[in-house]
């Protein structure tokens, strides 16, 4: 039962858009309807400068990354906080209490993965750091960081649930960045720290 709850909690976390929260707050423009119309810490950070960015990159981190804890606590197994992570994630990109427009999921992806296990989610996140400060793209970063992450929890963690919820994660944000991929391979992706 207590699993149950957790998912659920985890898919409610999620479902809290931080960027659109942060840009009310702010009285900057709405990111799902301004920039790339994504309600993610890229297109606020665009939108509203660093302090907003940062501030929807903690959000979105931390709210994937309590419901996974929250599990641990409970001594939950790891088939059950794999599922959680993908509801918090399923939450952030389909949000119940935002018309189910969400975003792409890095954010709270990445604070999954660090929440799962803080090896393999530091490697991730120093691979998104790595391809963005090489490209200046941070969707090329989040799509390289994800499609990498399945082999850093089988390889660190010899953990198939993990490594299976973050391969149905890193499909998911692939289709979720089809314009951005498009855009990548014509060369017209908006690089980070321009409009
Ligand atoms: O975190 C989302 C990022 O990968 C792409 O965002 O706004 O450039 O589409 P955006």
């Amino acid at each position: 039962m207590i699993d149950i709850a957790l998912i659920l909690f985890g898919y409610l976390a999620g479902s809290l858009s931080t960027g659109v929260l942060v840009a009310r707050l702010l009285g900057i423009a709405d990111p799902r309807s301004d920039g790339s119309g994504n309600p993610g810490a890229t297109n606020v950070l665009r939108l509203g400068g660093r302090s907003a960015g940062a501030a929807t990159l903690l959000g979105d981190a931390l709210k994937g990354a309590v419901p996974v804890l929250c599990g641990y606590a409970l001594g939950l197994p790891a088939t059950t906080i794999a599922v959680i992570g993908g509801a918090a994630f399923l939450g952030h990109v389909y949000p119940v209490f935002f018309g189910f427009r969400g975003g792409k999921g890095i954010a709270t992806g990445l604070g999954i993965f660090l929440a799962w296990s803080w090896l393999p989610g530091v490697v991730a996140v120093l691979t998104w750091l790595g391809v963005a400060g090489l490209s200046r793209l941070s969707s090329l970063a989040a799509l390289v960081s994800f499609a990498l992450a399945p082999a850093y929890f089988l390889a660190i963690d010899q953990s198939p649930a993990l490594a299976g919820a973050a391969a149905g994660m890193a499909l998911l944000t692939g289709w979720r960045h089809r314009g951005n991929i498009q855009r990548i391979a014509s060369g017209t992706e908006p690089r980070i720290g321009r409009r």
